[in-house]
C-alpha cells in the first residue's frame, strides 16, 4: 500500500517538482493538491495557465495526464486527515498558519522557513544530521499534535552543509566563507526575479538569504543534546555568507572557503567528501553518490552539473588548499541544484528516511 501524500502550494516552482518526481514513486502517491484561492477549483493544467494563455510548467519532466486533470484545492479547506503526509511548498507567511494546522493530525514536510528555527524542529539534511529525529517526538509532545512539522533547508544552505559535513567530521571547521551565485528558479514563480533585471546582470542581494544560510548551516551540523529529544547545539563555528543571484535558470553554485581545526590538504578534502555516503543505501531519493568530487578545473558548472544523480547529488570541484583564513583549510566551488534536492526531492528523500525509521 503506497502512502497517501498532499502537495500544498503544488502550482509553484518547488511545488511543480514534487509532481515531476512522484508519478513513478515506489511507496508514494499524490492524492491532493492544492494551492491558493487563486488556482482552486481549476484543474491542475488550467491553474498553471497564466493570463497569456500559457502553460506555467518549468520541470524538464513531462506533466502526466493523471496529475494535469486533478483538481486543485484551496489550502485553507484541505482536511489533512485524508493523507498520510504533506508536502508543503508554500511561501514563509502562508506556511506558519498553515502547517502547524495540517500538524494537529499529519506529519507535514516543508520547504518553508516558517518553522527551521524554532527549538522543537530539526531542519533535516538525510544523511548529515539523521540524529536530530529525536526532536519531532518533543515537538508533538510539547505542542500536542499527533503529526509534526519538518523543515527542509534553505536551498543555499543544502550543498553547503552537505559539503561541510565530511570536512567537519574529519578535521574540525573553525569558519566558512561562502558566496552564491544562485538561479532565478530559487526565486519563485510569483514575485520572483524579473528576466529583463537578471539577463546579462549579477543583483548582489537576496533578502534575507545569509541570514538563513548561516544560521542553518550551524544547526544542521549542531549536536542534539540531552535525553528525551533536548536541544540542537549549534556547530561552534562562524559562517559567512554573501548571496547573490545570476542569469541561471537552475542550480545554485556557491564558491566556498573554509578555514579547518586540523591541516587538510586538498587531496584529503576531496577523498572524505568522495566517500561520504550518509548511509543513506537502499532509500528511493538517495543521491548517488552523494558529492561527486570532479579534477577538470572548468567543473563544476550549472548547466552540466545541476542534473548528476537527478539532481540529488552535490558536484564539487576546484578543491585547492586555502591558508589566508587560518593556518589550515581548503576552498572549493560546488553545484546544488535548487528545486531537486534543495527542494522537493530533498522533501521526500525525508520521508523516505523517515518511513525507514519508523516516523511515518
Ligand atoms: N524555488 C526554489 O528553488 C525553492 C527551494 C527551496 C525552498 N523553496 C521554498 O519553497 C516555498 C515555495 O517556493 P516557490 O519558489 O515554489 O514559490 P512560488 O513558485 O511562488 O509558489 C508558491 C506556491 O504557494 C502557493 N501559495 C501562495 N500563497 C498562498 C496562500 N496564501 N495559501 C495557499 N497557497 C499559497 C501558490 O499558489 P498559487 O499558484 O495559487 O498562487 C504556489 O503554489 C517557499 O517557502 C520557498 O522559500 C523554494
Amino acid at each position: 500500500m503506497k502512502k497517501k501524500v498532499a502537495v500544498i502550494g503544488a502550482t509553484g516552482i518547488a511545488g511543480q517538482q514534487f509532481l515531476a518526481a512522484l508519478p513513478t514513486h515506489p511507496d508514494l502517491e499524490i492524492t491532493t493538491l492544492a494551492a491558493s484561492s487563486r488556482s482552486a477549483g481549476k484543474s491542475y493544467l488550467d491553474a498553471l495557465r497564466e493570463p497569456s494563455g500559457a502553460v506555467g510548467w518549468w520541470c524538464d519532466e513531462t506533466l502526466c495526464d493523471e496529475y494535469a486533470k486533478m483538481p486543485v484545492m484551496d489550502a485553507e479547506e484541505f482536511d489533512a486527515t485524508s493523507v498520510d503526509i504533506v508536502f508543503t511548498a508554500l511561501e514563509s507567511d502562508a506556511a506558519k498558519i498553515l502547517e502547524p494546522r495540517y500538524a494537529l493530525t499529519t506529519p507535514v514536510i516543508s520547504t518553508a522557513s516558517a518553522f527551521r528555527y524554532f527549538e522543537d524542529v530539526p531542519i533535516f539534511i538525510p544523511g548529515v544530521n539523521n540524529d536530530h529525529v529525536g526532536l519531532l517526538r518533543k515537538q508533538q509532545r510539547e505542542r500536542g499534535w499527533k503529526g509534526f512539522v519538518t523543515p527542509i533547508p534553505n536551498c543555499t544552505t543544502t550543498g553547503l552543509a552537505i559539503t561541510l559535513k565530511p570536512l567537519y567530521d574529519a578535521f574540525g571547521v573553525e569558519g566558512v566563507i561562502m558566496t552564491s551565485m544562485q538561479a532565478m528558479s530559487g526565486a519563485g514563480r510569483r514575485g520572483g526575479v524579473l528576466g529583463l533585471d537578471a539577463i546579462e546582470n549579477v543583483i548582489p542581494y537576496i533578502s534575507g538569504e545569509e541570514e538563513k544560510v548561516q544560521k542553518e548551516t550551524q544547526k544542521i551540523l549542531g549536536k542534539l543534546s540531552g535525553q528525551a529529544g533536548g536541544a540542537i547545539v549549534p556547530a561552534d563555528f562562524g559562517v559567512s555568507a554573501t548571496c547573490t543571484r545570476v542569469a541561471v535558470l537552475d542550480g545554485h553554485t556557491e564558491a566556498v572557503f573554509v578555514a579547518t581545526k586540523e591541516k587538510c590538504s586538498a587531496d584529503d578534502a576531496a577523498r572524505v567528501m568522495r566517500a561520504f555516503t550518509g548511509g543513506l543505501e537502499g532509500l528511493h531519493s538517495a543521491p548517488t553518490p552523494m558529492i561527486h568530487v570532479y579534477d577538470d578545473p572548468f567543473r563544476p558548472q550549472p548547466r552540466r552539473d545541476r542534473n548528476l544523480g537527478d539532481g540529488m547529488t552535490t558536484a564539487v570541484g576546484r578543491v585547492r588548499e586555502e591558508n589566508v583564513l587560518g593556518q589550515n583549510g581548503v576552498k572549493y566551488v560546488l553545484v546544488s541544484h535548487n528545486t531537486k534536492m534543495g527542494a522537493a526531492r530533498g522533501a521526500i528523500l525525508v520521508a523516505e528516511l523517515l518511513m525507514r525509521d519508523g516516523y511515518l
